[in-house]
């Protein structure tokens, strides 16, 4: 289609993403993201004018400051949170202005999150926990408990399957929800300080776990204050006040 026809603005934007993406590979492109939020009179730019490109298989450290808008960031990235100004395209959507229903579905099979407090269900079981993704994407049930069995082992807690959250210790629930994040296989997996508040043994055991990720050419991006995961990115880049201020590429 020649661009002289196109009149919406939106439609010209798109193709021109599009065509990046292609040229890049780029699984994210994120192009001048802001996000403010309101509070009575008092109005924090939590992010401002981002703009982030991300490589299929690239392992993103966002590091700063508490404060620094990484999770802010991350939820935009993930379609968990819209911006007041700029786009998000992920995995080829224009996920900015999805329709909520839309969004959910796109997020449940591309987007695998792991959240600092993560998040469990926690009237659920470790088992049943993991199984809920899959139960929300069709699988059957007999697929959702095998594949729940399979990621359970896969993060050292095949003896756990019928713990409720509140029996597990922080780490093991910390596990119990990355299991989650990839029980429907995404692409991307966005993690928001998957270290924090976890035991110094746990987090090795945890930044195995991301080696391992890693290797099966997930897009890996991670929010964090301290340094202990840092070795496995390719990508680090340093984030306060709402703003990119340096980024170093590692060669891997
Ligand atoms: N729901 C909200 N309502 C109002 N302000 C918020 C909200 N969420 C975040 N903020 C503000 O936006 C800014 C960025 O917060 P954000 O949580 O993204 O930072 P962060 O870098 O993740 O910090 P931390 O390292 O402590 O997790 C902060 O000033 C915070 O107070
Ligand atoms: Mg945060």
């Amino acid at each position: 289609m020649e661009r002289e026809f196109l009149e919406e603005p939106q439609e010209i934007e798109e193709i021109d993403f599009l065509e990046e993406i292609k040229a890049n590979n780029l699984i994210i492109l994120a192009n001048a993201l802001t996000k403010d939020y309101e509070i009575g009179d008092f109005i924090v730019r939590a992010v401002d004018n981002v703009s982030l490109r991300v490589k299929e298989s690239d392992f993103v450290i966002i590091k700063g400051p508490s404060g620094a808008g990484k999770t802010t960031l991350l939820n935009l990235i993930g379609g968990l949170d819209s911006p007041k100004s700029g786009v998000v395209y992920s995995n080829m959507v224009r996920i900015t202005n999805l329709q909520e229903e839309s969004l959910a579905t796109f997020r449940l099979i591309n987007v695998g999150f792991i959240f600092q407090n993560y998040n469990l269900i926690s009237t659920l079981t470790a088992e049943e926990n993991i199984m809920f993704p899959m139960k929300l994407a069709g699988l059957s049930l007999k697929e959702q408990r095998e594949r729940a069995v399979d990621l359970l082992k896969k993060v050292g807690l095949g003896e756990r399957r019928e713990h409720l959250p509140f029996q597990l210790s922080a780490g093991e629930q910390q596990r119990v929800a990355i299991a989650r994040a990839l029980a429907n296989n995404p692409e991307i997996i966005l993690a928001d300080e998957p270290t924090a508040n976890i035991d110094k043994e746990t987090s090795v055991f945890i930044r195995d776990l991301f080696k391992d990720i890693k290797q099966d050419k997930k897009t890996i991006i991670i929010a964090t204050h301290d340094d202990f995961l840092i070795e496995l990115a390719n990508r680090i880049i340093s984030f306060e006040d709402g703003k990119i201020i340096k980024e170093e590429i590692v060669e891997i």
